[in-house]
């Protein structure tokens, strides 16, 4: 629910990754620094927070290079289970076309 503040993020349900771009159409600017914080904050924080980070550039990178991914299902349709994170109730089907 933090990270979805309208205070902070325009279209907080959107997944826009420009939005921590400086200099992009979407950036949404220097924030609070307590206003987004996906690995907690303070000194119980995530100790893995920079490991996370390579490992899910790397992977994406790895895997975006490879593959164009699809939603199989349309995102309004995906109830969503608070639980440390939001995770989706049920599955959600995912297509991986292949790059040429
Ligand atoms: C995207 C991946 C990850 C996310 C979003 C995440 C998120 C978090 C959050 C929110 C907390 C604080 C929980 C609380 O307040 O009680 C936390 C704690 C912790 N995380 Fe992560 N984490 C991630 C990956 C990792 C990885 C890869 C490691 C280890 C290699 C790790 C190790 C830890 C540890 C040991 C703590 C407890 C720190 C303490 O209590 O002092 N995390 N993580």
């Amino acid at each position: 629910m933090i990270q979805r503040d309208p205070k902070y993020f325009q279209q907080p349900e959107r997944n826009i990754p420009d939005r921590f771009i400086e200099g992009s159409e979407h950036y949404c600017g220097r924030m609070n620094p307590f206003a987004y914080v996906p690995f907690s904050a303070g000194p119980r924080n995530c100790i893995g927070q920079k490991f996370a980070l390579q490992e899910e550039k790397i992977m994406l990178a790895t895997l975006l290079s490879r593959y164009r991914v699809e939603s199989g299902d349309y995102l309004g349709n995906v109830n969503i289970k608070a639980a440390l994170i939001l995770k989706p109730k049920s599955s959600v089907n995912i297509r991986f076309i292949q790059r040429i």
